[in-house]
């Protein structure tokens, strides 16, 4: 069993105090799979100790006609597996506006709630949303004696849930993080993409053509560089400014072409850099993507090291490498000491 210190470790050493403690264990990589697929299904115990999380999903990609055995298969598969200290158990359940969540959440936590860590919650519009769900999860958690509170995460998908994202990640002291859903927040944006997450070829920036480039050259047909640009920028940003304000984590969510690993990768180390912890992974290849991404590299944590020593005290200013550090670069160096040690324990 878990120890309350599992779920309520702070935040970061030496950066800013979170406004409140959240469950600090890794979760770089959250792998999804539906539990009416049996092929999936058999899966899930050969995956266990090789991630960090284990999403049973009961939403969007599980047919409707499938929507009761993908339930009940979660629950069998919880009941079958053991989790060990690895790897957390969550789940996806149904949009609260769908005529199976308040079903998802009753079956669950009352049948295998001690096993729940995080309930994952689509298409999150506001602080309602959430304090219905709180409510909801005390009610079972009492009527099924758990003494661990089940944690909830939202995704960040609609517009409405994007203009209220400060609100939801401070709804309760049961929100773990959220993620972002690219898909949906998409077509609910009416932005023009047909795609799962990453970006698009036709959204780029060209070197203005009115620089100088030497006699009879037309700037205009004249070769200029082009580059794409990260569609998603603006919400991660935004994101993790709510999370990092209410000491909750943020997540990129998923990445739909399984194939493109370069581009996946790309979009998740974006994501790690603006300060996500993790992000969706649809298959074992992005699960290896992820624990990558996610884990600082064995150079960051080096030269995180060596700052933190040549900083002494944690006051004034040294320079390193020709490069000044202060109080403000050893505070960010703290954060990947943090997240090594977190991953290492
Ligand atoms: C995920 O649910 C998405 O809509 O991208
Ligand atoms: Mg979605």
């Amino acid at each position: 069993m878990r120890s309350a210190k599992d779920f309520f470790a702070p935040l970061a050493v030496g950066a800013p105090a979170p406004v409140r403690e959240v469950p600090a264990r890794p979760s770089r990589m959250i792998h999804f799979f539906d539990p009416s697929n049996p092929k999936m299904a058999a899966k899930v115990p050969g995956m266990v100790g090789t991630v960090d999380v284990l999403l049973g999903n009961l939403e969007d990609a599980v047919k409707a006609e499938s929507k009761e055995a993908a339930r009940q298969g979660l629950v069998d598969i919880a009941r079958a597996t053991d989790l060990g200290e690895q790897t957390q158990l969550w789940t996806r359940i149904n949009s609260l506006d769908s005529p199976w969540a308040l079903d998802d959440l009753t079956t669950l936590v009352t049948q295998i709630g001690e096993k729940l860590d995080v309930v994952m919650v689509p298409k999150v519009q506001g602080a309602e949303d959430i304090h219905y769900v709180d409510r909801l999860l005390a009610q079972l958690e009492a009527k099924a004696g758990l003494t661990r509170p089940i944690l909830v995460h939202a995704i960040l998908e609609t517009a409405r849930g994007m203009a209220n994202v400060e609100e939801i990640c401070g709804a309760s002291p049961r929100m773990q993080g959220i993620s972002l859903g690219p898909a949906d927040l998409a077509a609910d944006r009416r932005m023009k993409t047909t795609r799962v997450g990453g970006g698009h070829p036709g959204y780029l920036v060209r070197e203005d053509p009115s620089r100088d480039l030497g006699e009879g050259v037309d700037p205009v047909t004249a070769p200029r560089s082009v580059h794409q640009q990260d569609l998603w920028h603006y919400t991660i940003a935004r994101m993790v400014d709510a999370c990092a304000m209410h000491g909750i984590f943020p997540y990129y969510g998923p990445f739909g072409d399984i194939k493109d690993v370069v581009a996946c990768e790309d979009q998740f180390r974006n994501a790690f850099l603006l300060g996500c912890v993790g992000a969706w992974s649809l298959h074992p290849v992005q699960v290896d993507i992820a624990k990558r991404v996610f884990s600082p590299s064995a150079e960051d944590v080096a030269h995180a090291r060596r700052v933190k020593e040549a900083m002494g005290d944690g006051t004034g200013a040294v320079m390193l490498d020709g490069k000044m550090e202060d109080d403000a670069s050893l505070k960010q160096c703290l954060v990947i000491l943090e997240l090594a040690d977190r991953l290492s324990a």
